[in-house]
């Protein structure tokens, strides 16, 4: 029942936001969390307040851009949530998996898919260590809407008071995420066993609850960021696009972080559509990456309708992805103050 009610709550949050339903119709959210103290792996933590979830968003906003590493806070906050298995969603941690800031602990660090990761760890433990009553899972998906913000795109209608992980035990098997290749370099199934790149995303997004539609939408967070070959092993060592007086951001200021890799679309630190332009033309610059799976968003016929619209249609986009984005960051999720806080 309560978890119903905490479904019903959550579709209204999102509805009202992206603006189907007056405010006025919202079932009452708990604003601010109750001053009650959660456990932490050094003890006690008071649970944050809506005003301390806000300081905090308002710190990786700024944080975030100074350090141009919106896409490793993305990719990190995904990597986190993107574990949760549907079929295990009454069990606790980790048969469970998802937002819990399990990534945070050695044993899912080292996982193959999250190669490089621990970097955008060591990029917010500062922040942390000024907003010491948001927890981790919380400060992960936190970092992940002020990413996308950051860099142009939509402000997401986010709910906070995730509970942690407690500890390494927390922390699922390795093999959640989906895997990747380039094109023509694939010689037989997936790992998992699935044949084509579509039944494999259909594979590894429908165990976490997610929709075609969700799919296709949260691709488009490759409009952000780049591939490596020393995390991933995919793309090229460097691009035109990523080296020397490359300038990705969407304001034309100067700066994108490290050297290096392959990105999917020109301007990687800016959130916007460009991605599914890029996958969509077969005379993209040859210099941007396209994975398998990014590709089969067009080739699938139940993933095109959705490709082409967001394509043709920013805000159809950005709508769509508030709403992805939403979801995936709430996967798998007991709130510690119930419903969770809002600011
Ligand atoms: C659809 C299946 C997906 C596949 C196969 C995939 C695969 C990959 C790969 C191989 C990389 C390169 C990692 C590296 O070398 O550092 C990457 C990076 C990235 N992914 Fe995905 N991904 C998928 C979905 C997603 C989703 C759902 C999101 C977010 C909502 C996302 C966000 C990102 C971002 C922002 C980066 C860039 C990271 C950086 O520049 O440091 N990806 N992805």
């Amino acid at each position: 029942m309560a978890r119903l009610l905490f479904a019903t709550s959550s579709v209204l949050l999102l509805q009202a936001a992206l603006g189907f339903m007056p405010a006025s119709k919202l079932a009452p959210a708990p604003r601010t969390a109750a001053r009650t103290s959660v456990p932490s792996r050094s003890g006690l933590r008071m649970a944050a307040t809506a005003e301390e979830y806000k300081a905090c968003y308002v710190d990786l906003l700024e944080t975030v851009d100074k350090a141009n590493c919106a896409p490793i806070v993305v990719r990190l906050a995904w990597h986190d949530a993107g574990t949760f298995n549907k079929a295990n969603a009454d069990k606790p941690f980790p048969d469970r998996g998802g937002a819990n800031g399990s990534i945070r602990f050695d044993p899912e660090l080292a996982h193959g898919a999250n190669a490089g990761l621990g970097l955008a760890l060591k990029l917010l433990e500062p922040v942390k260590k000024r907003h010491p009553n948001v927890g981790w899972a919380d400060l992960m998906q936190a970092a992940s809407a002020a990413g996308i913000e950051a860099t142009g795109g939509p402000r997401i209608p986010m709910r906070y008071g995730r509970k942690d992980a407690a500890g390494p035990e927390d922390c699922p098997k390795e093999g959640n995420l989906p895997g990747a290749n380039i094109p023509g370099q694939q010689t037989g199934p997936f790992p998992d066993g699935t044949p084509t790149p579509a039944d494999h995303l259909r594979k590894v997004f429908h165990r976490m609850g997610l929709s075609d539609q969700d799919i296709v939408a949260l691709s488009g967070a490759h409009t952000l960021g780049r591939a490596y070959k020393d995390r991933s092993g995919l793309g090229k060592e460097s691009t035109k696009f990523t080296e020397g007086d490359a300038a990705p951001r969407g304001d034309g200021a100067k700066g994108y972080g490290r050297k290096g890799g392959q990105p999917w679309t020109e301007k990687w630190l800016k959130f916007d559509n460009s991605y599914f332009a890029t996958m969509y033309d077969p005379n993209a610059d040859p210099e941007l990456l396209k994975l398998d799976t990014d590709l089969c968003i067009f080739g699938d016929e139940g993933f095109r309708p959705h490709s082409m619209k967001y394509k043709d249609d920013q805000d159809a986009f950005f709508k769509d992805y508030c709403v992805s984005h939403a979801k995936l960051s709430e996967l798998g999720v007991e709130w510690e103050v119930p419903g969770g806080v809002t600011f």
